[in-house]
């Protein structure tokens, strides 16, 4: 039977290099359906994906994770589409406006913390987030709360007797506890959304498994490591394409003291493709997945114990659970026949 995956933030980058690898190692077993918000974009992918594969089968889905209404309209659609769901790749993600913070760099270049901070990104990073028109600081929305949406709105077509599916997020070595407050899971208040973000997507996952593998969902996080794309290129966007080729050199000499440079596309997809071929209940829910890259250029996944506990990813659970209860209030309330409509119904009834 095929398998039916749907990949978020499946136009460029790891989302790609995914969907790449899965359709060379099964083009006619895997029926793809790339959400992404860009559908110019997301057209482009395809294109690409059916010339390499022209048998394949790849469905295209408009869905913004930072929009609520987006979201619940593209989980109608997939639900009209399929009666199930064996993988869903939570993989769309921003880390808008980047700052490098120089001197913390030079500082990290003479510590011992000199390879955490190339491989993870660790304190020489800060983003400036805003806020979406339903009122959600950014990052948090597309990052982590319209994912969480997604799944809940999915649950029909994800949980099933007798089977199993997989979440499979991408998380990141960027994830730490000192950039999450539970008091404040937008992350309202901090100059790291993306880390907050990151790391409350690992302590989610951690939620959902004890909520759904009794029904046969079961999730994972992974971490693609340090790898070129978009994202990556935004950190220093004035910088001319042709330095970051200057730099290459550098960051495969890298490689030889880090394997987390993993540096391209397809090497970061390693242990997202990796979790395709898992048995989901083998799976350990504290472990994080690493995609990871030898300096021979051999590619392996490993996992790491996360930072993460029970009672706090309980937590989170809780409060999302509330925040999605406000959400579907309000999209009733917007359903709802306004006052001035009612009016003018009881008006000529009451005449
Ligand atoms: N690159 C790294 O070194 C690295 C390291 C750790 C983790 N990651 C994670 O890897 C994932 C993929 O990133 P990437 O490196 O492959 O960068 P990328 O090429 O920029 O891919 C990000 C994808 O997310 C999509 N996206 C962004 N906001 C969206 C929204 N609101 N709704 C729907 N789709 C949206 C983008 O679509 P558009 O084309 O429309 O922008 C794009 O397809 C992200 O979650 C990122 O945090 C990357």
């Amino acid at each position: 039977m095929n398998k039916v995956v749907l990949v978020t933030g499946a136009n460029s980058g790891i989302g790609l290099a995914l969907c790449e690898r899965l359709l060379t190692q099964d083009t006619e077993g895997v029926q793809l359906c790339l959400a992404c918000r860009n559908m110019q974009r997301a057209q482009a992918a395809r294109s690409a994906l059916l010339a390499s594969h022209p048998t394949a089968q790849v469905a295209l889905l408009q869905m913004d994770t930072s929009s609520i209404t987006s979201v619940f309209k593209a989980a109608q659609e997939i639900k009209l589409r399929y009666n199930r769901l064996d993988y869903l790749y939570l993989n769309a993600g921003i880390m808008p406006n980047p700052q490098f913070d120089v001197t913390a760099f030079f500082k990290g270049l003479f510590s011992r913390k000199i390879i955490t901070m190339f491989a993870t990104g660790e304190g020489i990073l800060t983003q400036t987030d805003r806020i979406t028109p339903d009122g959600r600081q950014e990052v948090f929305a597309t990052n982590l709360f319209g994912h969480f949406l997604l799944i809940r709105e999915l649950e029909p077509i994800l949980c099933h007797a007798g089977r199993t599916s997989q979440l499979i997020w991408t998380s990141s070595s960027n994830a730490h506890r000192s950039a999450f407050n539970l008091e404040d899971i937008q992350h309202q208040k901090g100059t790291q959304p993306y880390s907050s973000s990151k790391y409350a997507s690992d302590l989610l996952s951690l939620a959902l498994n004890t909520h759904y593998n009794k029904q046969g969902l079961y999730s994972s996080v992974i971490c693609p490591g340090f790898v070129m794309t978009n994202l990556t290129y935004r950190i220093l966007p004035s910088f001319p394409a042709f330095l970051w080729t200057l730099l290459m050199p550098i960051f495969w000499l890298i490689r030889v003291f880090t394997n987390m440079f993993t540096l391209t596309p397809y090497n970061g997809a390693e242990a997202l493709f990796w979790l395709f071929q898992q048995k989901p209940e083998s799976l350990d829910p504290y472990a994080k997945y690493h995609s990871l890259t030898s300096a021979l250029s051999n590619n392996y996944t490993q996992p790491q114990k996360m930072d993460i506990d029970l009672e706090t990813s309980e937590a989170l659970y809780e409060k999302l659970l509330q925040l999605e209860s406000e959400e579907r209030r309000k999209v009733k309330e917007k359903q709802k026949p306004s006052q001035h409509f009612h009016s003018n119904r009881a008006g000529p009834l009451s005449s």
